[in-house]
Formats: structure tokens, C-alpha cells, sequence
């Protein structure tokens, strides 16, 4: 399988990387503890080697107790810990109904030490920045992920839902490995910053690259999901009953290329934007065996060029309100 070297540094990953958020936030109830360390685990058997993570993907647990996804994973992964490249996140506080921003130097060093703490680590492979906080320049925070480097407490930094223009300033002073923005074929208003990865030499790991699960086509209603404001499908646009029509209307392409690979939508998803640049490694999230297993095997699908388009002819058609994004492309 090839390997994806992460910006200009000597960590390489597999195609496919691992989004651990689902087992503790944002998708319903947390997993069980130790369904969901032997989910973790079987994914390294798998050929998982790209475990990504962030200070604020915490849950409740049916004690009362908050579920800290990063003690989860840092537990799931102590066994081969130096086998694999651990990324976590600073600067996002969940407050209620919206999230607040912190990206002073301050907070960074309260975060990175809370986080090194929570995984059980001495360090983190790639630290990124979750979200811009407007009130701190990049050249600010870059400055402080160059100590942090200096220091060993991480081995690289990259930024979430970055601009441009933000991404240039930041990477002048400390050069940025990976950027982390939504992508999918969904959500594809950050392709326009393709040319500047490419230019640059960074690596673009898609999250939320099956558009929160809809892109697989196994949920035809919202009703499915928690309401109590633990499952933050339960109120995506992509799910409302037009959302779903449209995306079955998308499904009807993807389907046809999916039957000729003998594959799933969910990996023609993966593979489609795996194909379409040697910089993206989408980071899928599921917390069943059997899909992390079809989704890590997206990484074997070829598409070809003309497949690709295919998808792309019928994208071009169509605008999607996604959750997380603007309407259309
Ligand atoms: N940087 C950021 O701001 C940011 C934001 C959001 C997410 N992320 C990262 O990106 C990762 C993935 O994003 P995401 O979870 O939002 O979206 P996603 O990967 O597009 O979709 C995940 C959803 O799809 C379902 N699913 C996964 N594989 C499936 C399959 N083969 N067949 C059917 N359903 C499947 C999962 O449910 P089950 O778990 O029940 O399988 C889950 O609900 C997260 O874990 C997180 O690490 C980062």
C-alpha cells in the first residue's frame, strides 16, 4: 500500500487515517470503554497508523462522568504508541450551543500539557490548531508550536479549517506539516487551497470526508439519531429529508463506479478523493470493526482519472447544504 509522506517530515502514514472523535462526542452516547479500546486496537492490527484526536471530543458517560476521547485513545493506543502518529488539537472550548476560540500562548501551554497528560505520552506527533482564533496573529501561534518542537513536546504542527492567507503567514515562521479541513464530495469549498498544499509541500487530511456518514448511504432519516443534542447528525442539513433525496441522487453515480470496483459508496468516497491528489488522507471516523475495516481497504481502490471526473461532471450539477459549511461547492 503506498505510504503519504505528512508535509516535508520523514512521518509517513497509509492512505486512510482514523478520526476517533465518534467513540466519545458528537455521535450519541460514548462508546462503552472497552468496546472501545478493542475497537482502537483492532485498527492497528488493521494497518491504522494515523490516530487523530483533539482536547475538546469529550461526551458524557451514563455515571456523569466526562468521557475524555483522548484518555480513551492514549489508553487504546500505549501498546504501540511509537508504531503510529498521534494528532490532537488545542484553542476550542465546546460552551453550551457554540464554541469558543483560545489561541494565546497561555492557553496553548495549559493545552499541550493537559493533552500530553490525557494520551500518556512524552509528545505529540502532529499538533494542530482546531479553529483560527482571530484575536491571536498565526505568527503568534506559529511562534509557539516552533518551542513546542524545540522543546520535544511535539514533532509537528498544522492548523483546522485554515485560509490561505493564514496558512502563508503561519507556515513563514514555522513551517506547517498537515492542514485539517472538512472535505468531501459534499464539501469541496476548500479545494481552492489544492494549489497552495501542493506548492507548499503540506499535507491535506480531510475530516468529516463522508460527510458525517451521509456520503455511505446507510441512514435514510434523522430519526435514527439521539435527540438529546448528543448526536449532532440529528440536526445536520445534509439529513433532513431533502438532504437525503439529494444525496441519493449523488449515491446513483457513485453507486455505479462502487459496483464496477466491487466496493462501497463509503470507499468509492475515500478512494474518490485518495485518486484525485497524493496529498489527502481523508480521516474517516466509525466505531464498528467491519466498517473501520472496509474504510481502511478504501486505500486499495484505483480510481482512474476518467472515473474521478465522472463523479466530478455530476458534482458540478448539484449544491449540497452540508453541516459545517456554506451551501453548494
Ligand atoms: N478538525 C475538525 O474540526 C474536525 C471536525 C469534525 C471531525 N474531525 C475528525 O474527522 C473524523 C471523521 O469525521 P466525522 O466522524 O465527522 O465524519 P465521517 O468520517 O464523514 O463520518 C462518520 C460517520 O459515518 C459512519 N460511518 C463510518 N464508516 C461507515 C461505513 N463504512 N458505513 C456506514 N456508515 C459509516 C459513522 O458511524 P459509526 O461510528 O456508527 O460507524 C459516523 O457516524 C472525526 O473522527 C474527527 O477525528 C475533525
Amino acid at each position: 500500500m503506498k505510504q503519504i509522506r505528512l508535509g516535508q517530515t520523514d512521518m509517513y502514514v497509509n492512505p486512510v487515517g482514523l478520526g476517533c472523535m465518534g467513540f466519545s462526542h458528537a455521535s450519541g452516547a460514548p462508546t462503552p470503554h472497552d468496546e472501545a479500546i478493542a475497537a482502537l486496537r483492532a485498527a492497528h492490527e488493521m494497518g491504522y497508523n494515523f490516530y487523530d484526536t483533539a482536547e475538546c471530543y469529550t461526551g458524557v458517560n451514563p455515571d456523569g462522568s466526562i468521557n475524555y476521547n483522548e484518555e480513551l485513545v492514549g489508553e487504546a493506543v500505549a501498546p504501540f504508541r511509537d508504531q503510529i502518529i498521534l494528532c490532537t488539537k488545542f484553542g476550542v472550548t465546546h460552551k453550551g450551543d457554540h464554541l469558543e476560540f483560545d489561541s494565546s500562548p497561555e492557553k496553548i501551554r495549559q493545552s499541550i500539557e493537559g493533552s500530553l497528560k490525557r494520551l500518556g505520552t512524552d509528545y505529540v506527533d502532529l499538533y494542530y490548531q482546531h479553529r483560527i482564533d482571530p484575536k491571536v496573529e498565526p505568527e503568534v501561534v506559529a511562534g509557539v508550536m516552533k518551542e513546542l518542537i524545540e522543546e520535544g513536546k511535539i514533532k509537528a504542527w498544522g492548523i483546522s479549517e485554515t485560509t490561505e492567507e493564514y496558512l502563508r503567514r503561519a507556515h513563514a515562521v514555522c513551517p506547517v506539516t498537515a492542514i485539517e479541513n472538512r472535505y468531501s464530495m459534499m464539501a469541496r469549498w476548500h479545494e481552492s487551497i489544492f494549489p497552495v498544499c501542493e506548492e507548499l509541500g503540506i499535507t491535506y487530511v480531510a475530516f468529516s470526508p463522508m460527510a458525517n456518514g451521509a456520503l455511505t448511504g446507510a441512514y435514510q432519516s434523522n430519526k435514527v439519531f439521539a435527540k438529546d443534542g448528543s448526536d449532532f447528525r440529528a440536526n445536520m442539513p445534509q439529513y433532513t429529508e431533502e438532504g437525503i433525496k439529494k444525496t441519493n441522487e449523488l449515491l446513483e453515480v457513485v453507486s455505479q463506479i462502487a459496483q464496477a470496483h466491487n466496493a462501497t459508496n463509503a470507499q468509492i468516497s475515500l478512494a474518490w478523493m485518495i485518486c484525485k491528489k497524493p496529498f489527502i488522507v481523508p480521516i474517516p471516523g466509525s466505531r464498528k470493526i467491519e466498517r473501520l475495516q472496509s474504510n481502511f481497504d478504501a486505500g486499495k481502490v484505483e480510481l482512474s482519472p476518467e472515473e474521478i471526473k465522472i463523479i466530478d461532471d455530476k458534482l458540478d450539477t448539484m449544491t449540497f447544504d452540508v453541516f459545517g459549511g456554506h451551501a453548494g461547492k
